[in-house]
């Protein structure tokens, strides 16, 4: 199946304003060996219910690109606008865009490997923001939701499968209900069926959700599901002509 061509001239929500808007996004490593451009002038759109794929070679600047729009890493120019509303500006909350607007799924899960499947969900959760009892009943439903039944809900997470750490990651992405998913190589350490379950179970946030979905990868069969497609390349993104 062909990717579908990109859509940036009829992207703009309702409102006019697209939930991410990233302009002129630059970011220079200075190592001992000199200085890498990883993010080199990169600007796209997103909407709600939408999901985007990034597919690059390694080095290409993905994981970084998905970090500066996490605010996991500091962009040296730049804007990142969600609603409109810039949060490298002076004075955005950082940590609570972390916290409540973004949700991250990485490549190795990186579960808290002594804990539960159901306490990893729980653990982003803000305890000021309702007791305990509550938050793990959410939780569970998270991971039901993911497929994951009462009795792997309570098993460490170091004793699951790749697929299963990855759906229990996915539920504490989604612990905070963030209006954006950011998805580091998703499926990079799953087998192909297992990687196509991961990838559908993304596709629903953004469908039966309306959420954002963000997607970097290697993997062009990924490219299937994507409503907006880019390459990158040296740090450039470029859009992803019809095949
Ligand atoms: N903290 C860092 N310090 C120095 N250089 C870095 C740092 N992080 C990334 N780089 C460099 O920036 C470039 C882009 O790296 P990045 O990890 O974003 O690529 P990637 O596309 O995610 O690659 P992969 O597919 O292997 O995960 C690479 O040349 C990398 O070596
Ligand atoms: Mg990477």
């Amino acid at each position: 199946m062909s990717a579908p061509e990109t859509k940036a001239e009829d992207a703009g929500s309702k409102d006019g304003v697209a939930l991410l808007k990233v302009e002129g996004l630059s970011k220079t490593f200075h190592g001992k060996a000199g200085d890498v451009k990883a993010v080199d002038d990169v600007s796209f759109e997103a909407e709600k219910g939408e999901v985007v794929v990034i597919v690059g070679p390694s080095g290409s600047g993905k994981t970084t690109l998905l970090y500066l729009i996490g605010s996991l890493e500091r962009a040296d120019e730049g804007r990142i606008l969600v609603s409109g509303e810039d949060i490298c500006a002076p004075g955005a909350d950082l940590i609570a865009y972390r916290r409540k607007r973004v949700g991250f799924v990485f490549q190795f899960f990186n579960l808290v490997t002594a804990l539960t499947a159901l306490e990893n969900v729980a653990l982003p959760m803000d305890i000021s923001a309702a007791p305990s009892k509550v938050q793990g009943k959410k939780a569970a439903e998270l991971l039901e939701r993911m497929g994951i039944d009462g009795r792997l809900q309570r098993t460490r997470a170091n004793r699951l499968s790749g697929g299963e750490k990855q759906r229990v990651a996915i539920a504490r992405a989604l612990a905070n209900d963030p209006e954006i998913i950011l998805a580091d190589e998703p499926t990079g350490n799953l087998d192909s069926a297992t990687g196509r379950t991961v990838v559908d179970i993304l596709v629903r946030l953004a469908r039966e959700d309306g959420r954002c979905v963000l997607i970097v990868t290697h993997d062009e069969s990924i490219l299937e599901v994507a409503d907006r497609a880019f390459h990158m390349a040296d740090g450039k993104l470029g859009a992803r002509a019809k095949e």
